[in-house]
């Protein structure tokens, strides 16, 4: 690329004529007040859900036994990301400041072959990636919230899973945006399904609409009862194997009996004196973060101020570059060797950013990923205990409604993560993600994620638990929601409802959500080589930060029916 050579002096001169100055407060939005509670939180995905943490933490319980209750309760009330046909990532903070991350990633079944969804004309076949039998991975949420729960939970599980067989066999009524996502799943859920649910028993559902879902509550009965075992080995991992058979899946009873959540090593990094804790490989969340962040910090984001040119394009660069190295770098770290400190380490990232240009965009094509030294439709909940434990939760089935197969017989959806493997060398994925060697499939492998639960302190003392789904897009939505609150100094339910924006270095874009980047600043960065398109919501985060008082302050996302609570 032809890049003038201009002085750092002539630079600046073009940064003040172009990104001219709007006084103190640049950028900055009204602020939107968050509920505040004295002694603890939920925000999740669903108003029933947050309530049943709640009760759970009312009860004595803490963050961890809230979580699994919330988990379990969005399996029901959430069918399009809550799951137990899926898997996740959790970060916990307990109070003495220890920190613990849980992968319970989904793993492709032992039958999975690397070209498995490459046609016999050599392309990739999305469809069978993302729809149906194929589309499955192995589920990792049961065996992970008993393993949470076996490590730090305090209340016995049948308290905690109970409210969610109770909201299942009693019914629940449907929000708008759930009829309106299930009147839009029910053609794929009819064709992919081999036997009837209760989710197209109607052929239109409307808000208000009360559902009951009697098979998915005798699952949970049979898990309140059993155990995991119940879902790895008894009659559940049977219905899973029958559904597989009549649909031509891989999934076996030996892929079952298999399953292993795992206790990982937290990726620690830090940003203006604050510690981000985050999760590794097999999510590529946490690397992705700590690298954002390190790449802001020599910036003055304050004064370059919210959304505006040149913060929005230093962001951007780095983005393009963090996502390269995605694409290249990250796996399951069980199969290949991630750098994940080499790719964390400042130095490092300062090194990719050298050829930043705060004068214009680096077209992606010419940025490829560095060489670190080596020296390695989703839901997420945040909580904090009366005690200060915290947990930050993301968990998914990948698309909504995950492969749209509902496992005859027990009532619950299967993922479609599957597609979050690199089906062959370029091939983008559903979120146009592309990936290489490192993330191909094998047998038992688990597949790279973007999920991002964090959990950031200040001094040692819990100060904000954050999250979010949205595929590709979430590591960079908790990336500005850590910016609108450290930089930008909003408040934690203005920095979650703040419009955002989004780049992955491929698509070679800028994806906004409408009006996050302002008409005129919007024509700025496309005059210094960046195109900009307007797409739907992203991200949908829910957060918890922890105010100077010690009251906790919630931050709820209105995109979707997020909803905090707490006393
Ligand atoms: O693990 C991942 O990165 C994806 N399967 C997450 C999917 C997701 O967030 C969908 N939500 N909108």
């Amino acid at each position: 690329m032809d890049v003038p050579k201009r002085s750092l002096l002539q630079a600046g001169m073009f940064l003040l004529v172009c990104f001219p100055a709007c006084g103190p407060g640049r950028g900055v939005r009204e602020q939107v007040p968050g509920l505040v509670t004295e002694h603890a939180m939920v925000v999740s995905a669903h108003p029933l859900a947050t309530e049943v943490g709640v009760a759970v933490l009312r009860d004595g319980g803490n963050a961890v036994d809230a979580a699994v209750a919330v988990h379990y309760a969005l399996a029901v009330v959430l069918p399009w990301a809550g799951n137990i046909g899926g898997g996740g990532f959790m970060v916990m903070r307990s109070s003495d400041g220890t920190v613990r991350t849980l992968d319970f990633r989904e793993t492709a079944p032992l039958a999975a072959s690397r070209d498995m969804y490459v046609n016999d004309a050599g392309a990739v076949d999305t469809a069978m990636s993302q729809h149906g039998h194929r589309a499955a991975g192995v589920p990792g949420a049961v065996a992970g919230l008993h393993a949470a729960h076996d490590s730090l939970g305090t209340l016995p599980m049948q308290r905690l899973i109970q409210p969610a067989i109770d909201l299942a066999a009693q019914g629940f009524s449907l929000t708008a945006l759930e009829a309106s996502w299930l009147n839009g799943a029910l053609p794929a859920l009819r064709s992919y399904s081999t036997q009837n649910s209760t989710y197209d028993e109607r052929a239109h559902w409307s808000v208000g609409d009360t559902i009951q879902l009697p098979e998915l509550a005798a699952t949970l009965a049979r898990i309140r009862d059993n155990g995991p075992d119940e879902f790895y080995a008894l009659t559940t991992a049977d219905l899973i194997v029958a559904e597989m058979q009549r649909g031509a899946g891989l999934i076996t009873k030996s892929d079952l009996v298999a399953y292993r959540p795992v206790w990982r090593a937290p990726v620690h990094s830090r940003y203006r004196g604050l510690d981000i804790h985050g999760v590794g490989p097999p999510s590529s969340g946490g690397v992705l973060l700590a690298q954002l962040l390190a790449a802001m910090e020599p910036m003055d984001v304050q004064g370059a101020g919210w959304q505006q040119v040149a913060t929005v394009h230093r962001m951007v660069e780095a983005e393009r570059r963090a996502y390269a190295d995605r694409a290249s770098y990250m796996g399951d770290p069980d199969r290949v060797c991630v750098p994940v400190a080499a790719l964390v380490d400042s130095a490092y990232v300062h090194r990719r950013m050298s050829d930043f240009d705060p004068r214009r965009a680096t077209p992606s094509a010419m940025v490829e990923a560095g060489v670190p030294v080596e020296h390695e439709e989703t839901t997420h909940f945040s909580i904090v205990d009366a005690m200060g434990n915290a947990v930050s939760c993301t968990t998914t089935l990948n698309g909504r409604y995950g492969s749209h197969v509902v496992v005859g017989g027990a009532g619950f959806l299967l993922n479609n993560e599957m597609d979050d493997f690199s089906l062959a060398p370029g091939a983008p994925n559903a979120y146009g993600l592309v990936g290489g060697e490192a993330n191909a499939i094998a047998p038992g492998k688990r597949m790279l994620s973007s999920m991002t639960p964090t959990i950031v302190t200040r001094d040692g003392a819990l100060f904000m638990v954050l999250g979010t789904p949205g595929g590709s897009t979430i590591p960079t939505s908790v990336f500005q929601v850590l910016l609108n609150v450290v930089d930008h100094d909003m408040n934690m339910q203005s920095a979650v409802s703040a419009p955002r924006f989004h780049h992955q270095w491929l698509p070679d874009a800028i994806q906004q959500e409408a009006g996050a980047i302002a008409h005129s600043d919007s024509a700025v960065l496309a005059r210094i080589g960046h195109r900009l398109v307007v797409r739907e919501s992203i991200g949908q985060v829910d957060a918890i930060c922890v105010l100077p008082d010690g009251r906790l302050e919630g931050g709820a996302d209105p995109r979707g029916d997020d909803a905090a609570g707490g006393y």
